[in-house]
């Protein structure tokens, strides 16, 4: 398939992934949109993308990339990052506030919205939840931020909140503008309190589960307290998986995120990779791997996001004799799908899971659903066309993103992205970009 097809009109699929099951149809696009879903083989158009018996699949949304970009380009952009996005079949990238600057006030905001017109898929802003935003929260909401994230640990102090009675306000703050708090569980004074060397298991020891689920269950406190709605981070745990069932079981009004490589990577790929396999949170035993994908299948994990979080390797491999020295973090933006389907299938999990947990969830909870999410009439003409028979192995050499690393390195996979189409338009097609392809658009949530 070329660049050619890009004209098409109706995507036919032997097994087109919509909410109700997977089935053979036509998607007819017009515009930017899916027009109408038809019988299979009965649309008419001059292009028709046959996708055969492959998976078609609507885009993935990723709530959870650090583009780099603004600041840090040198690391990633969002042509780079979209690029890598598009080969891994996320049509959707939701940009962490990391940035430099931080996305903490509506001028940042701004520069980080000018920074994205680079992308070639679509992407939102996520803003900081911090004494320096605390009086921007209403401005950044009016300019469409997706969610506002608050940092208990994890991260350089110029991003995390410890005050109590701050974190209170800013609960009350992202409520009262009907907006979602991402919560980074941590508590970086308990782990500087735990520091113990530089090898992957004193990084272990220095960021225990209870660590983890312990920062959970003050913030959930006090987000109740003030009717806010909490978005957990990259729950890593048992621990924290089993703290996050019971609360929703007790009526809080609380989701959760898990990574990729919190469910398919444990500490053995973290001792054979080193830097390079380093993370915040760690990666874990394999009875948490299990506990996740249970928390995953009962619901009470609710999305997959990539924490797509590229570093030089150079700054890897500083850390090399002290992990301490290398900075967490390892692109996620192309092993995300096709390691996680594989394992899906494994697991023998519907492929309507599958969207609702990477696609159609995340969308709904960043206010981007009447876009992005599901293949339905109306929706933003965002597909991928996946090959789910293949067998070959994770080649970080050709990842398109500017880190070229990956603890997924050499993992054999059955899941290969062939098409991703952006708004009716193709974006990626047998491996290569479309160089020439439309520029991303900002998505604002949608405040209804
Ligand atoms: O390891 C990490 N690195 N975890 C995060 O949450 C942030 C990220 C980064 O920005 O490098």
């Amino acid at each position: 398939m070329t660049f050619a097809a890009k004209q098409c009109r109706i995507v036919r699929g032997g097994r087109v992934v919509l909410p109700s099951g997977t089935t053979a149809t036509d998607v007819v696009i017009e515009g930017e949109r899916i027009a109408a879903i038809e019988a299979y083989g009965s649309a008419r158009a001059e292009y028709v993308i046959d996708a055969g018996e492959r998976l078609v699949l609507p885009g993935l949304v990723d709530s959870h990339v650090h583009t780099r970009d603004p600041g840090q380009t040198d690391k990633e952009d969002f042509r780079s990052a979209s690029c890598a996005a598009a080969r891994g079949g996320i049509t959707t990238m939701m940009a962490m506030p990391n940035t430099v600057p931080l996305i903490d006030s509506a001028a940042a905001f701004d520069l980080a919205a000018r920074a994205g017109e680079k992308s070639i898929v679509d992407f939102a802003l996520q803003a900081l939840a911090h004494p320096s935003s605390i009086e921007n929260i209403e401005a950044l909401a009016a300019r469409g931020a997706v969610s506002f994230e608050l940092f208990l640990g994890g991260g350089p102090q110029t991003l995390i909140t410890r005050d109590r009675a701050v974190q209170s306000a800013l609960f009350a703050a992202v409520a009262g503008v009907g907006g979602i708090m991402g919560v980074y569980p941590d508590d970086s004074e308990l782990v500087a309190l735990l520091d113990c060397g530089g090898d992957a298991q004193a990084i272990a020891h220095a960021h225990p589960a209870e660590i983890e689920a312990g920062a959970l269950l003050g913030a959930v406190v006090l987000a109740a307290s003030k009717g806010c709605c909490v978005h957990v981070r990259q729950v890593s745990a048992a621990l924290t998986a089993m703290v996050i069932a019971k609360l929703r079981r007790h009526g809080a009004r609380l989701t959760a995120e898990v990574t990729p490589h919190h469910l398919l990577l444990t500490m053995d790929d973290f001792e054979r990779f080193g830097p390079e396999g380093l993370i915040m949170p760690p990666l874990r035993g394999a009875s948490d791997v299990e506990a996740l994908w249970k928390a995953l299948a009962a619901g009470d994990i609710a999305t997959i996001g990539s924490d797509h979080a590229p570093h030089h390797r150079d700054e890897k491999n500083a850390g090399r004799c002290d992990l301490r020295k290398a900075p967490p973090g390892f692109p996620g933006l192309e092993t995300f799908l096709p390691a996680v389907l594989t394992q899906w299938r494994r697991r023998g999990l519907t492929d309507q899971a599958f969207v609702r947990a990477v696609s159609q969830t995340p969308a709904n909870l960043f206010g981007v659903s009447d876009r992005k999410g599901t293949i339905a009439v109306g929706r933003h003409a965002d597909l991928v066309i996946v090959d789910d028979a293949v067998d070959e192995a994770i080649d970080c050499n050709k990842f398109l993103s500017k880190a070229k690393y990956s603890p997924f390195h050499g993992r054999r996979v059955t899941a290969r992205v062939d098409l991703t189409m952006v708004r009716g338009e193709v974006v990626y097609a047998d491996g290569a970009v479309d160089t020439h392809a439309q520029r991303g658009r900002l998505l604002r949530r949608n405040r209804n």
